[in-house]
Formats: structure tokens, sequence, C-alpha cells
């Protein structure tokens, strides 16, 4: 729609005289709130200043003197002048603009020459990667596919919690109950249950936790056996990541994490002290952020040790120098929100003009069935798991509705995962979530599956139809016009979701492209259409509706199977 609001408010401009500029024109441009009251709305009353006219009178005005072939009609209500598109330009239009898949209608070039790098996912090594990590690793890959698909060149990074006392922890809790042979079998399982039993131990007896602190610091100072340790059990849980990654689709470009930092914040460090930055404070080095209203941003702890701030700093420096990024983009819990503002001050204090370009994407915190998520104690829902039951039941239903289905698993992966996907992605990123376990695997109603499901749909029409086209685009039905105007909003909404980082809006759309599709399907016969020019419409609209809702399912991370 974007082209065509242009047209429609250079017209508007042009039947003001000049009134209002067609950008501004643009701007002003509305949705109605009911399709019967038009497509869109132009808004008189930011002339009637200017025109020394009551809004009503200048939308009279507009009636007569408006004209543009994409518009059908006008019509005046009180200050406003409504007006419907003329469907079968919108129709051809559509359909021309899905005509190539190397071009998808939705992509644009907005980002070209630019670099995004997104840091998102970055689980704790040897802490579950659970339902917590669900929100960072779907955001994060989204807006990464949504700025591809806005031409900029994007970087993924998994900053990987691989550095800090945790290991102490492991290795402690390694040594005393832990061995090679189950933890070679159970892997990350193992893993997550001797984190689980040292904090349960460490309760009773806390000199546990000083000889944690003491094995951390043999890893830090380079002790061969605990590096092997320290390798060794990253290696388990990345290995336990990637197959979720690669159920999601998702693969990172850099696994570079907390550990690869370390030698990198002794310069910045040392720069902060040289720019003044740094004040002692009951021993410890901070920055003094009161000015800015926030607490003190922690750089050095009492015995030197750096902080989870040092570490973000010297990795955003290393990035900006690696990547000359345009924008850096952090996705995490909303929890975090202090840490960013303050380091993000923090940067901008030391004098780097880029600290403008760093973006945290903050989003709310989940519960499962009403009760908090408590990573110490082991109640929490591990993705693993959590998608393993999604799939489980998806394949269930495949048995039972679709048995010689081909490709089964992959059929019922794509499902599983999309359904939780999409039952997650569905409300605004900030909203606190409370994710009852039955609503995340309904596939019934407004979920992934359905949307999977009117894909397939889409391709199997395409499958049986010709390609031949239209000699004259004809729209015949209200239906066709209400799809073809719902395919012309997606370049709109994808641009509001990069602009908005919110993935949600995407799947919003989907829902009403999925609906518009299906009001479409159970009125018109497509297919068996008898006039040939009508049945050509229809097929190129099926055709276009396919292109954006599958591209629409890929910018939220959702596989789109052929059939189902
Ligand atoms: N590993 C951290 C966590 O799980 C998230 C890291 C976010 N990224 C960053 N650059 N701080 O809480």
């Amino acid at each position: 729609m974007i082209e065509i609001k242009k047209q429609i408010a250079a017209a508007l401009s042009a039947a003001t005289n000049d009134a209002i500029s067609a950008e501004d024109a643009f701007s002003a441009l509305e949705y109605p709130p009911s399709p019967e009251l038009g497509d869109l709305a132009f808004p008189c009353f930011r002339l009637s200043r200017a025109l020394h006219k009551a809004p009503p009178a200048i939308a009279a005005e507009l009636v007569e003197r408006f004209t543009c072939p994409a518009v059908e009609r006008t019509v005046v209500a009180g200050g406003y002048l409504n007006l419907f598109i003329d469907k079968t330009y919108l129709a051809s239009y559509i359909i021309e603009k899905t005509s190539s898949d190397d071009k998808p209608y939705g992509a644009s070039l907005d980002g070209a020459g630019k670099t995004v790098v997104l840091d998102y996912s970055s689980p704790n090594v040897a802490k579950p990667f659970h339902i917590g990590h669900l929100g960072t690793t779907v955001i994060g890959h989204s807006l990464k596919k949504l700025h591809e698909f806005a031409g900029y060149h994007c970087i993924g990074i998994n900053y990987l919690g691989d550095w800090g006392t945790q290991f102490g922890k492991m290795i402690v809790a390694y040594r005393k109950w832990g061995d090679k042979a189950t933890i070679e079998r159970e892997e990350i399982d193992a893993l997550v249950a001797l984190y689980v039993r040292f904090h349960a131990e460490a309760e009773k007896d806390p000199a546990l936790d000083d000889e944690a602190r003491a094995e951390f610091h043999k890893l830090e100072c380079g002790d061969p056996e605990n590096l092997a340790l320290w390798k060794w059990f990253i290696e388990i849980s990345l290995r336990e990541y990637k197959k979720t990654y690669k159920l999601l689709g998702i693969e990172f470009d850099s696994y570079a994490g907390e550990s690869f930092y370390t030698d990198k914040m002794p310069a910045q460090v040392e720069l902060l002290r040289k720019r003044g930055l740094l004040e002692i404070d009951d021993g410890a080095s901070i920055v003094n952020l009161e000015k800015y209203n926030m607490p003190p941003c922690l750089i050095l702890k009492r015995d030197g040790s750096t902080l989870y701030p040092t570490r973000d700093i010297a990795a955003a420096v290393y990035r900006k120098n690696t990547y000359h990024f345009d924008k850096a983009i952090y996705v995490t819990s909303a929890g975090q929100s202090l840490h960013f503002a303050q380091w993000f001050k923090v940067v901008e204090l030391m004098g780097y003009d880029w600290y403008d370009q760093l973006v945290h994407v903050p989003y709310g915190t989940v519960s499962i069935d009403g009760a908090k998520l408590a990573t110490r104690t082991g109640n929490v829902v591990l993705l693993k798991d959590l998608f393993a039951a999604a799939i489980e039941k998806s394949r269930a239903i495949i048995e039972e509705k679709n048995p010689s289905l081909e490709n089964k698993d992959e059929v019922a992966d794509a499902v599983g995962v999309g359904a939780i996907i999409f039952h997650y992605l569905m409300g605004s990123r900030i909203k606190d979530i409370n994710f009852v376990m039955e609503d995340a695997l309904s596939f019934d109603g407004n979920t992934g599956p359905y949307a999977q499901y009117t894909y397939a749909r889409t391709r199997s029409i395409l499958g049986k139809a010709d390609g031949t086209p239209a000699e004259k685009v004809t729209v015949s039905a209200p239906e066709e016009g209400a799809l073809a105007l719902c395919i012309a909003q997606f370049p709109e909404r994808v641009k509001s979701a990069i602009a908005d980082y919110e993935p949600s809006t995407i799947t919003r759309y989907i829902l009403d492209l999925c609906a518009a599709f299906n009001r479409f399907y159970h009125a018109c016969p497509i297919l068996g259409a008898e006039d040939k020019d009508v049945r050509a419409t229809r097929v190129a609209l099926v055709r276009a509706a396919s292109q954006v809702l599958g591209n629409a399912l890929h910018l939220i991370c959702i596989k789109t199977p052929e059939k189902i």
C-alpha cells in the first residue's frame, strides 16, 4: 500500500492546491476502524486552519475535486474523506508485485550498505537452557530476519555465558558427585543436575561456595585441569543448544562468548581511568551515574576482577571495530534494562560517538502456569522438553489425520515448533507472559499450525492450477478485494515491525492474512470458477497470498511445510 498511498497523497495534495504537501498527506492517511467506512481515511482537520474552513466542508470539496486511478470512490464522513480503493487496480498491482519470488513483495533495500549486529539467545553454559530463553532466541532471530528482509547486512552473535563463578561451582560439583560416563551419556541433563545439586548442598554447607570461588580462580589463572573441564562443559552444552537451534532453523555467525573478551577488558578499564570516570567505592571501581538518575555502573570488584558491564563494554568496542556496525541490538529480558542503560551511558561518557547505535530490546518475563521460573532449584521447563512435547503432539495428530504424509518427521518438527513460537510471539514483547502449556500446545484457532495449514492450502491449490495469467484481471467478489487489501499491507507491517523491534506485528498480520485468505477461499470457487479471467485472477491472488504468508512465517522463524 505504500506506493498506492503515495499516489493518493499526491492526488490529495493536488486537490487542495498544495494546501498540504504530499508527504504530510501520506502520513495523515489512516486505516478506518471498519471496512464499510472505507479502505483509507484522510482527516481534514489538519487543513482547517490553512483553508479557514470547517473539516466537513473541506471533505465535501475534496469529494468533488479529488481524482486518482487507484481510488474508486470517496465519501464524506464528518471531518474525514473516506476512500475506497479500486479493487481491480489493487489486485493488478498485487499480482504484479508478487510475480517474482526472487524479489519478494515486502522486501526492500532500506538497509542496503548498513550492518546490524544482533546479540541474542546467549544462554549461560552449564545452566539450563529453558523457557526463559525462548524470548531472546526467537525475538532475536526474528529481528535478524526482518532486518535482512529490509536489505541490512546482519551478524548474529551468540554471546555465550561461558565464563564466571558458575564454572567454579560446576568443577566442585563434578569432582564431588559427578563422573565422566554419566555426563557422556546424559550430556546436558547431567550437567544441570550437578548445577542444581551444588546449590542444594551449598545451602547446607556454605563452605562449598568458597571452594567454588577458589576453583574459578584457578581456572582464571590457567590451571590445565580446570581449563580442560571448562572446555568440556562448553562443548557438551553447545552440542545441546545447537540441536535446539537446528529445530528453529537458527544459525549464528559467531559464538564468541564472554570468555572471548577477557583480554579485551584491560584496555577499556584503562581508558575509563584515563578519562577520569572511575571512582573507588568501598574498594570497588565504579562509574558514578547519579547525574543520570541511575545507580553506579560496577567496573571492577574489590579484588580487581571484572564484571558483567565491563565485559559488555569491551565486547561492544570489539564488535564496532570488527563489524563496523550501524546498529547493535541486544535482546534480553526486561530484568536487564538497567544494566544496558548503565553501560550504554558509560560508553557515551567514554567518548565513543557510536553510543547511540546501541539498542536494547527488552521483553517481559515468563512464568509457567502462574509460577515464577527458578533455575537454581530446577523449577524450569527446558526448551528441549517443551519442543519435544509439542513435536510429539503434532506427530500424533498427523498419524491420526494424515498417516500417509511424506516427510512425517520433518512436518511434525515444523508444526510442533511452529505452535510454540507462534504462541510466544503473539503478544507485544514487553508484556509478561504466563505460559500455559495447554494453550501453547493448542493447534486450533489462531495458532501457528493454523497458519501453516493455511499456507499448505495455498500450495496445494497452486499445485493443481495452470499458470496462465489473466488476460484482464477481474475482481468480482468483495472477499477478493479484502484479500488484496490485506496482502497490500504487508510492506508497511514489515517496516513497523522493524521500527518498533516488534515481531508480534508480523504474527498478528499473519492472522489477518489467514482470515482474509480463508474467507476468500470459502466464498470464491478458485479452480472451479467458470470464467477464465476470474479463475486466473483468483489463482494469481492465491499465489500472492502464498508468497506473502510464507515470507511472513519465515520472518518469525516458522517453517512452512508444503503439505501437512
Ligand atoms: N548470558 C546472559 C543471560 O543469560 C545474556 C547475555 C545478553 N547479552 C549481553 N551482551 N549482555 O542473562
